[in-house]
């Protein structure tokens, strides 16, 4: 088992990180905090380092199988952390959850079928439904009170011309941990209209108070559902390309296996191999650890925003390590807000619009970081309004 241990942030140079490396391209100035790209700058549990390292002695990095350990690892992970009995059989590697939405898009849906969405959403899914010719149908969040919830009578109504409903649980960027009376009642919506749920479950693990319910979970979704998920955000692994489709349905995962296979993907990527299993039979306490880090990030943003009388609001914090900031009190046009943060508070943040329209007056900060750099961060950003205002 992992020691408790303090998580301060590694200098990522000279590793061809997106986050830093591509961030001069991406804001067009080299003088920025980069807080954007959703991993993290804290070193994966020690395990985790002392398995590559061993792995990586080894001279050969040959074509990987996925060894029975993999399938028992992940099956014993969602049995402890989840309380959710899965059969070996269910899972299907791959090398990201992104491709796997892909290959769910095309298993499950025709050219010109509708896909429901709730955006402000993470971008890939309405760019993959839409690079694969079927139609958004976005079931926008409701943005009420500084909360997010759902307007199920708009799901209602667009579930009737849907095929698939693409789900993220929880929800990346607005942080939401959607509640067991909450996706039930999807459940049911979707059921009654004969629509499949994907379900994109990579925040599981960094979910504070309240507890994750994976979408299979419920009984009746045995045969109507896909599970995608990865140890990638959870243990900073994200550049090692190894996820997982949980699928009980027979005949809908044999039809997804046969997209994946189309595209050529059959072994795993040895590291990535390593890092699942080691994480998942050894990285429990530093997880614990790292969640308290992580919601003691959150709380020091969303208080020091508050004591310092800055117009931007903290939306709850459910999961993930991403907070979504409503900037609509500054009193600025999205674009003014965007360039406030970059040039003025000299900070990387995602712009809100790049999750969908929904997004507008937001920006997304990522708190998978040192309690050092926010606080720099949060004096960046405290400077730059006191010149403004
Ligand atoms: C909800 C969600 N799904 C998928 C991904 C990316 O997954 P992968 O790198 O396995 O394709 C991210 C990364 O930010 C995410 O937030």
């Amino acid at each position: 088992m992992e020691k408790v241990k303090m998580f301060q942030t590694v200098n990522r140079e000279g590793t061809y990180s997106t986050k830093y490396d591509d961030a001069i391209k991406k804001f067009a100035t080299d003088d920025l905090l980069p807080l954007w790209v959703a991993d993290m700058d804290l070193a994966s549990p020690d395990c985790v380092q002392k398995t590559l390292a061993k792995r990586a002695a080894h001279p050969v990095y040959g074509y990987t199988v996925y060894p029975p350990e993999y399938f028992d690892a992940i099956q014993s992970w969602m049995q402890k952390r989840f309380d959710w009995h899965i059969e070996k059989e269910w899972i299907v590697p791959c090398y990201g959850v992104v491709p796997s939405l892909n290959f769910a898009i095309t298993a499950y849906s025709e050219a010109e079928d509708g896909i429901l969405i709730q955006t402000p959403l993470y971008a890939p899914f309405s760019s993959s439904v839409k690079h694969k010719n079927r139609r958004v149908l976005d079931n926008t969040l409701v943005y009420e009170n500084g909360e997010y919830h759902i307007d199920y009578e708009d799901f209602e109504a667009k579930a009737k011309e849907a095929k698939l409903f693409l789900l993220c649980s929880p929800h990346n960027p607005t942080g939401r941990a959607w509640s067991k009376e909450e996706l039930e009642r999807l459940i049911d919506i979707c059921l009654a209209n004969e629509v499949l749920i994907i379900s994109d479950e990579i925040h599981a693990d960094v979910v504070y108070e309240q507890m994750h319910h994976s979408i299979s979970s419920f009984e009746k979704m045995m045969h109507h559902c896909v599970i995608l998920n990865a140890p990638s955000k959870t243990f900073n692994v994200a550049g090692l390309n190894t996820s997982y489709a949980i699928i009980p349905d027979l005949k809908l995962r044999q039809a997804y296996r046969i997209e994946q296979n189309k595209s050529g993907i059959t072994n795993g990527n040895p590291f990535g191999i390593e890092a699942l299993m080691s994480a998942y039979s050894e990285g429990e306490t530093w997880l614990e650890s790292l969640k308290i880090h992580l919601n003691s990030n959150i709380t020091y943003v969303k208080i020091f925003l508050e004591e310092h009388q800055i117009p931007i609001r903290a939306v709850p914090t459910e999961a993930t390590f991403l907070m979504w900031l409503d900037c609509k009190e500054l009193g600025l046009s999205h674009e003014k807000v965007v360039d406030f943060f970059i040039y003025k508070a000299k900070l990387g943040l995602n712009d809100g619009k790049s999750f969908g329209a929904a997004g507008e007056g937001f920006m997304r900060l990522n708190v998978g970081t040192s309690k050092k750099v926010l606080e720099e961060a949060m004096q960046r950003l405290l400077h730059a309004y006191k010149e403004e205002n």
